[in-house]
């Protein structure tokens, strides 16, 4: 039986009129990267605030490691790591002295706390750093030592909100590694993000939110799987050839849902895997092919699917 860590059920948060988090239900299991996905103003700090006990919700429940959080706030805070969208470090503090207070906080004794501190900075590469301002770290270094912050009483639980926001795509990459090593030393790790890219990189399981609700749920191959019905063949031919025998021929093959042929490009949408093989050998008797582009649905597809709109 999988043990869920965090259980959210039928969680609400009502600002004035506006739900933020709308009867939320989410289960994550021991060891799970569960990610969080939804547009800015979705409901995903809010619904972090609440596990941390930061906000009250309005009605429903939330429970970290079977404790509801507004009922035991310093149960569940042993148990949490917490790298918040927008975290606050002492900027005239060197890096190792910022983790060093945050310990403090969390009743860590001086002498396993100094063992803690170097072993975070170890984690996060910023050894070098150590006696530096935070402000002296560029972007990736201090989401860096945010997750190694939230790291450092080594709790079982990570709550990571937005932990890639505004770096660049290098430096992302480089911050999704780290994420992946909290998986690998056996922590449960719950991200929000609005990256559709990070959450089916990282995470084993997503629920999709919007407006406050869960839209969808499941592993990143289910979700794109709502849409299998969109496999795009995008093919560039010798403008000569493009007729309309060529179009008629792929509309009377079976599994193929749509043709549309502009100057040298055919695009042609079908249902499965085995039709891009056949409509390929179709093709290929008939005309010369210098380019093809096989296009499988994204979440960025399965979000316009749900929503009509982009993400961002
Ligand atoms: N303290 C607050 N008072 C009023 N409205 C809030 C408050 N916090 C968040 N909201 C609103 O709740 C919605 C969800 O916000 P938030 O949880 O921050 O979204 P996300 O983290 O997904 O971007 C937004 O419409 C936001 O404006
Ligand atoms: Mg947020």
């Amino acid at each position: 039986m999988v043990e869920h860590v965090i259980q959210i059920t039928n969680l609400t948060k009502e600002y004035g009129k506006l739900k933020a988090v709308d009867n939320v239900s989410l289960n994550i299991g021991r060891g799970e990267i569960f990610g969080l996905l939804g547009p800015n103003g979705a409901g995903k700090t809010t619904t972090i605030n609440i596990l941390v006990g930061l906000s009250l919700p309005t009605s429903g429940t939330a429970k970290i490691a079977g404790l509801d959080v507004t009922k035991h706030p310093i149960g569940i805070r042993k148990r949490l790591g917490i790298a918040a969208q927008d975290a606050y470090f002492d900027h005239h503090l060197s890096i190792k002295d910022n983790l060093f207070y945050h310990g403090l906080l969390y009743g860590l004794p001086r002498k396993e706390l100094k063992k803690r501190v170097d072993a975070a900075l170890q984690w996060s590469k910023l050894e070098k750093y150590r006696d530096k301002n935070f402000h002296h770290l560029s972007g990736g270094m201090q989401r860096r030592l945010v997750v190694a912050r939230a790291m450092l009483s080594d709790p079982e639980i990570l709550l990571l909100d937005e932990p890639t926001t505004g770096l660049d795509p290098q430096t992302r990459r480089q911050v999704w590694g780290y994420i992946k090593n909290l998986k690998e030393v056996g922590k449960t790790v719950l991200l929000t993000t609005h990256y559709m890219e990070e959450a089916d990189i990282l995470c084993d399981r997503i629920a999709i939110i919007d407006h406050g609700r869960i839209i969808a749920r499941g592993t990143p191959n289910e979700l794109k799987k709502m849409l299998d019905k969109n496999i795009t063949i995008e093919i560039t031919v010798n403008p000569e050839v493009m007729n309309n025998h060529i179009e008629k021929d792929l509309n009377a093959m079976s599994g193929v849902i749509y043709v549309e042929m502009k100057s040298n490009r055919i695009r042609i949408g079908v249902d499965d895997d085995a039709i891009v093989e056949q409509v390929l050998r179709n093709l290929i008797t008939k005309t010369k092919i210098s380019e093809i582009n096989i296009i499988r649905p994204t979440l960025d597809d399965v979000f316009l699917h749900l929503t009509g709109r982009e993400i961002r």
